[in-house]
């Protein structure tokens, strides 16, 4: 999507220098744009730790190109060596964060990959093509689902005679947590780029705010209405009619429907369900957990430190710096997501369509996962 006019993706090999992945480092948005040059496995599975990237898909993408990193500083003596090696590398990345299952869906589809391959020099060109091929591949999923998307959103701007659409979302499921396009934010710029009226409700996404520094930054960037509100706002404007539709994004969505996302939703799904307000989650199928069927009781939720609920970011005086919010000794607790049960989801988006939140729904989508 558009930085300062100019397209970019979240990750790719330097130009020139194919031994390079850079990527954007989120941790320095809304206030600087910088990008940022990885070299080796460890150095992605830093990266992805502390989330300088972040969001289900890139996570994913990240760790695919990890696996390329970690392919090309393997032993080359023997392929059992190097398999050993690459095979390490991929448990440390998937070890980073615990929630989102495209990480190990990635690990996993790079190692199958480069097993395949009979020599090492085959392995290494393998991972490289795997990792182009899953960013590729996520760019298009996050097209196609904004192509569906947007149907969405038209039928609201038909059923208002044009009139704006209200859209709330939580934390960034926009293009910054994707390789392009976002999943929550696809439709939404499909509709804006349709010349639909629309304008987001950004929660802000307290404790490290991934609505207000990233979602407003890159809905800005693009030059889609927006207004970044407290978490606690969005009951508040629905009970007054001023959110037509949620899209949220995943980090990992059981087959039967139950969603993980970032913590908070839940709340968001539960006033949408009190006032009648469409809640629909968008995701590409490597977000979907084929194995896990309740998402309450077997999704791993990250806990995270407890400063990024103490301390709080921002730019003063032209510097970032961290303020102390909370009495210097309480303790703080950092729970990462929580998961929507099924029946508060009005839909899902993905890449081959829109479906309800069920097993038989999901499975009508993607048979080749009947069991
Ligand atoms: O902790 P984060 O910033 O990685 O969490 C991101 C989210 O919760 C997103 O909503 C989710 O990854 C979906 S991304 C398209």
């Amino acid at each position: 999507m558009n930085v300062q006019g100019k397209h970019y993706r979240t990750i790719w090999l330097k130009e020139d220098q194919p031994e390079v992945v850079q990527i954007i480092d989120q941790q320095a948005l809304p206030h600087e744009f910088r990008i940022v040059d990885l070299t080796t496995a460890d150095e992605v599975a830093h990266a992805i730790k502390v989330m300088t990237v972040r969001g289900a898909p890139l996570i994913g993408a990240s760790a695919a190109f990890g696996m390329y990193l970690a392919a090309l500083h393997a032993p080359r003596h023997s392929r059992e060596a190097f398999l050993a090696h690459v095979r390490v590398e991929g448990d440390k990345l998937v070890a980073t964060r615990p929630t989102a299952v495209n990480l190990a869906w990635a690990v996993e589809r790079q190692l199958k990959a480069m097993e395949a391959a009979s020599d090492v020099e085959t392995m290494i060109e393998t991972a490289r093509h795997t990792a182009q091929a899953i960013t590729d591949e996520d760019a298009e999923f996050c097209r196609r689902i904004g192509e569906h998307g947007v149907s969405l959103i038209e039928d609201i701007s038909r059923r208002k005679n044009g009139d704006t659409v209200n859209i709330l979302t939580h934390c960034n499921a926009g293009w910054l947590a994707c390789v392009d396009y976002g999943t929550a934010t696809a439709p939404i710029y499909a509709a804006f780029e349709r010349g639909l009226k629309v304008h987001v409700w950004v929660d802000e996404t307290r404790p490290r705010n991934q609505g207000a520094s990233l979602t407003a930054w890159e809905l800005g960037q693009h030059g889609v209405p927006h207004t970044v509100i407290a978490d606690n706002v969005g009951g508040h404007l629905m009970q007054h009619g001023m959110v037509d539709m949620v899209i949220t994004g995943t980090d990992r969505t059981t087959y039967t429907g139950d969603v993980a996302n970032k913590i908070g939703t839940y709340l968001k799904a539960l006033a949408a369900k009190d006032n009648g307000v469409p809640f629909y989650v968008a995701l590409p199928s490597s977000t979907f957990d084929w194995n896990m069927r309740d998402g309450v009781k077997e999704i791993p939720v990250e806990e995270r430190g407890a400063d990024e609920v103490k301390y709080i970011r921002g730019l003063h005086n032209g510097e970032v710096v961290s303020v102390l919010i909370t009495p210097e000794n309480s303790p703080a607790a950092n729970y990462g997501f929580d998961v929507t049960p099924a029946r508060l989801v009005t839909g899902l988006i993905s890449e081959r369509g829109i479906c309800p939140a069920t097993e038989a729904g999901i499975l009508a989508l993607y048979p080749e996962h009947k069991r």
